[in-house]
């Protein structure tokens, strides 16, 4: 089962960024932790990071073609602007799960739309790095669940 977790925009500067917010482990430990997670569910993981939309939308469409079998994406600030990340995400098939560190319905009023949010199968948010963890989890259970399905 592969799974591809997505990291939007500024989220390089976990660490030094907001702590109270985001708390003090930096993307590298993220990732360590979700490596170690997806290891332990069976799971191969990449993990993508950058600070250019269309980056991100270019590797939403390598996902396609790589037939990736779930996304596990915190978009960060796009999440509330980007027509286009809804838009090529939209396109994939597999589950997609929206997480936020934070708890983005909590925070300032603009955060709480999500573009995302209209094409994932759900979100996590509010749980620091265990969104991240838990969005794995729930990722791995839906693929397994639609694999069943077919058999
Ligand atoms: C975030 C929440 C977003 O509103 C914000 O712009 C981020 C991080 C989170 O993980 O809590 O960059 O996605």
């Amino acid at each position: 089962m592969k799974i591809l977790v997505l990291h939007g925009i500024n989220l390089d500067m976990l660490g030094q960024r907001d702590p109270a917010q985001y708390g003090h482990a930096t993307l590298a430990d993220v990732d360590a932790q979700l490596q170690a997670l997806a290891a332990e569910l069976g799971a191969e993981l990449a993990c993508f990071q950058t600070n250019h939309e269309g980056a991100l939308c270019e590797r939403i469409h390598q996902a396609l073609r790589e037939a990736a079998d779930g996304v596990v994406i915190n978009a960060a600030a796009w999440t509330h602007t980007s027509v286009a990340i809804r838009d090529a995400l939209e396109m994939l098939k597999c589950p997609r799960v929206e997480v936020h560190m934070s708890n983005i319905h909590a925070r300032e009023p603009f955060r709480r739309h999500s573009y995302v949010a209209e094409v994932a199968t759900g979100q996590i948010c509010g749980f620091g790095v265990d969104s991240y963890l838990l969005g794995l989890r729930a990722c791995v259970d839906q693929v397994r669940a639609r694999q069943n399905e077919k058999n």
